[in-house]
């Protein structure tokens, strides 16, 4: 027997035995029955190689049990549509795939009722039957949608209704998760709207096909074929990102070239956004702000140059020529070496208030980023708060700030930034790395729902109790309207897309909490696992209870207890906390944790960098007194003795060995959560996410063992008794070198 007949006969076994106790397999027709079957799965499988290479995501649309798939059959015996717009005929693909491979059978395809259990998708205006219901829309706004059991002319039936196609597309995706996840699908009244405007996967891809922090493979794009190819695999992508609500793609990296720019390009970026329009999806570009010296042959970018402001109001009636929709530009300005206005002694607002008014007379917004820091400051923490804060008021109303979950760069655990609650006036957009830059690339499993949650749920306290971060970018703090939430992707030209399959998982929590930021984390795993697994509790359980504990494992093994920025120099693979080599003093690992005979940590207090008073008052209090701050941020905002009292009465000295060794430990754990549920899925992915929680553990080791050695050589301290020396001297670790390390090219 081959290893996936195997399989077969041990899954077959281990949910007969659950449902119908032991002795059914023993019966010989049962058997006959049993292998006839695997042998039945084993041609269909074998008939499409990747068969479960994580490739369909969650979206995978495999056969339900046969009771639950009769029962929603009787459901969707029909689907009837309105007008068949491009976005009514992909909602109709969508939903023929989905019902037809989770019931076994796809429904008719009608325009009237004619029987029970008829689905009706559409919009008022386009669906006479559908306005004939009557139904209130008003809550939905454009992309929103209902989802209604209503009787239609003497029949039952359930109505997925928007206000736009692109809402009623949503809805579609909504109806096929309750199946997906094993809902109820009866006395359906279900309504929801997006609360964020912009929802944007943000591509670091470059031209070339190599993507900056790309763990997942090359870019998706194949820009050398376009626009005359349009692979298939372009909309199985928009397919992902409309499933979760995404409505926007950067397609290129931040650190832009002018060259996407040119004509040859922007036909190109114009096939992906024919291709994506359909679901809802609009394209923007990274911008170089420097391009119009480059590609434009002018002497300069001097925002407030005439015939600057003219090269680029012409660039984007060019752009709105190919790509009507077209949504606007994302820059990166004067950070890390990028062009940008202060090169020509203006301000952030004056480059950013430019590319409004090229964008504004078509509709387009510009997200300038505030990920700014330049090495003579004294704490680079700080930098973007001061350099945007006093220009708040000053932004074009199409120009939203982009600014990062953290005031330094997506480390494993930071603060939120300060700019949030701080710019009343300006549109605040959320930037989140779903890319695991700094937690372990590919193959470490961190789900990252608790980190955005995290952030999401910080209380600014910038008008008191309840300020929180999700209610600044929602625009309800401040009652802004245009809103949004950027994610940078962690998507490659790999078969299951991420890099791994958990990987997926972030891709999905970062769609449903820019959709809406209120969403638990926890309760989003859930969905993905029984989407993208199996909606077998025994596995579900542990299998979320594994992926809410894993950020904090990696905060552990990496950076525990507020500690920053102590990964390897450039290519930020593995440890190096006595790294000292960078040019730039704010890049060093040593710059960040300061250890020494005396403590660790970064004095941010109002007797250090007072990074602490760009919070509000309250928040600041509490970050200024270290017995106030919580623990896990503790180095963050303070420089302590290593013999500090922790709330726990260890010192801190011990509790860093502990917080450490805690890591490793967890990750040992989750090897053996995902030993004992071998068998309750495909062998294929089941043991590629063996393998890699392997890895993972070798890794966090690794971490622990060398932040440990590194950190002792400073405090000059035993190691606690009970905790395990380093496995390796302080010089091994030191010694250790990568070249190729993935998704660094030097830049
Ligand atoms: C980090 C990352 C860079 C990236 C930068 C950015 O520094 O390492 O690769 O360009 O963030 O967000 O612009």
């Amino acid at each position: 027997m081959n290893a996936f007949l195997h399989m077969l006969a041990v899954t077959g076994a281990r949910h007969d035995n659950a449902r119908r106790g032991r002795s059914a397999l023993a019966t010989p027709i049962w058997r006959i029955l049993a292998a006839a079957m695997a042998v039945a799965l084993f041609a269909l499988f074998a008939g499409s190689a990747h068969a479960e290479d994580g490739y369909d995501l969650w979206l995978r649309y495999r056969p339900l049990p046969a009771q639950q798939a009769a029962a929603y059959r009787s459901h969707a015996s029909q689907l009837v549509f309105g007008a068949a717009s491009p976005t009514q005929t992909v909602t109709r693909q969508e939903l023929l795939r989905g019902l037809g491979g989770l019931l076994g059978r796809a429904p008719a395809v009608s325009d009237s009722v004619t029987r029970d259990g008829a689905i009706l998708i559409g919009t008022p205006a386009s669906s006479p039957l559908i306005q004939h219901l009557q139904l209130d829309t008003r809550s939905l706004g454009k992309e929103g949608y209902l989802i209604r059991s209503v009787v239609v002319d003497g029949h039952p039936a359930t109505a997925i209704v928007g206000n736009s196609d692109v809402g009623a597309l949503y809805g579609a995706f909504r109806f096929l998760r309750l199946l997906q996840t094993a809902q109820s699908i009866e006395h359906l009244d279900l309504h929801d709207a997006p609360r964020l405007k912009l929802r944007v996967l943000d591509h670091w891809d470059y031209l070339n096909g190599q993507v900056e922090r790309g763990y997942a493979g090359a870019s998706i794009w194949d820009w050398w074929k376009l626009p005359d190819w349009r692979d298939p695999r372009y909309t199985d992508y928009a397919r992902a990102n409309a499933s979760i609500g995404i409505n926007g793609t950067v397609v290129n990296n931040v650190n832009a070239g002018a060259e996407i720019l040119t004509p040859r390009y922007l036909q190109k970026v114009a096939a992906l956004a024919d291709v994506f329009r359909p679901y809802g999806i609009r394209v923007y570009i990274s911008a170089r702000f420097s391009a119009p010296m480059e590609i434009g042959g002018l002497k300069t970018a001097d925002p407030l140059d005439p015939q600057v402001r003219q090269w680029w109001r012409n660039k984007a009636d060019e752009i709105y020529k190919l790509i009507p929709d077209f949504g606007g530009f994302l820059v990166k300005a004067n950070s890390e070496g990028q062009p940008g206005p202060q090169d020509y002694k203006r301000t952030h607002a004056d480059g950013a208030n430019m590319l409004a008014d090229a964008l504004a007379p078509h509709g387009g917004v510009v997200m300038w980023r505030t990920f700014v820091y330049s090495p003579s400051n004294e704490d680079r923490a700080k930098q973007a708060y001061d350099e945007f804060k006093p220009l708040d008021g000053q932004f074009r109303p199409n120009v939203l700030l982009q600014t990062k979950n953290g005031p330094i760069d997506f480390q494993p655990r930071e603060p939120f930034s300060p700019l949030f609650g701080a710019m009343p006036k300006t549109p605040m957009m959320m930037e989140l790395e779903i890319t695991k830059e700094y937690l372990g690339f590919a193959t470490h499993l961190v789900y990252l729902g608790p980190l955005f949650e995290e952030v999401l749920r910080a209380d600014t306290m910038t008008h008191g109790k309840g300020s929180t971060v999700a209610k600044v970018i929602e625009g309800s703090l401040d009652g802004q309207t245009l809103t949004g939430m950027a994610g940078v992707a962690n998507i490659g030209t790999d078969r299951n897309w991420c890099g791994s399959i958990f990987n997926q998982a972030n891709w999905y929590v970062f769609g449903r909490l820019a959709w809406n930021p209120d969403l638990s984390s926890r309760a989003i795993a859930e969905e993905w696992v029984r989407m993208t697994f199996s909606n077998d509790d025994a596995f579900i359980h542990p299998v979320v209870d594994m992926m809410m504990g894993s950020r904090e494992a990696a905060v552990d093994y990496m950076t525990p207890l507020g500690l920053h920025h102590q990964m390897g120099p450039g290519h930020h693979y593995g440890p190096a906390p006595w790294d000292a080599s960078e040019a730039r003093a704010d890049w060093r690992p040593v710059y960040y944790n300061r250890a020494d005979r005396n403590g660790i940590g970064f004095d941010r207090t109002r007797s250090g960098s007072d990074a602490v008073d760009q919070y509000a008052p309250p928040v600041a209090a509490q970050f200024n007194d270290v017995k106030q701050t919580p623990e896990n941020l503790l180095l963050w905002f303070h420089h302590v003795p290593w013999d500090y009292r922790m709330r726990s009465g260890h010192t801190l000295w011990y509790e860093l060995v502990a917080h450490y060794t805690q890591g490793v430990e967890d990750v040992k754990q989750m090897r053996q959560t995902w030993a004992r549920l071998d068998g309750y899925i495909d062998p294929q992915r089941y043991q590629q996410t063996a393998a890699f929680l392997a890895i993972q553990e070798k890794e966090a080791q690794w971490w622990r063992d060398a932040c440990i050695a590194y950190f002792q050589s400073k405090s000059g301290l035993p190691l606690p008794a009970g905790f395990a020396p380093p496995q390796h001297s302080l010089q091994y670790y030191e010694s250790l070198k990568f070249d190729n390390v993935p998704g660094f090219s030097a830049w």
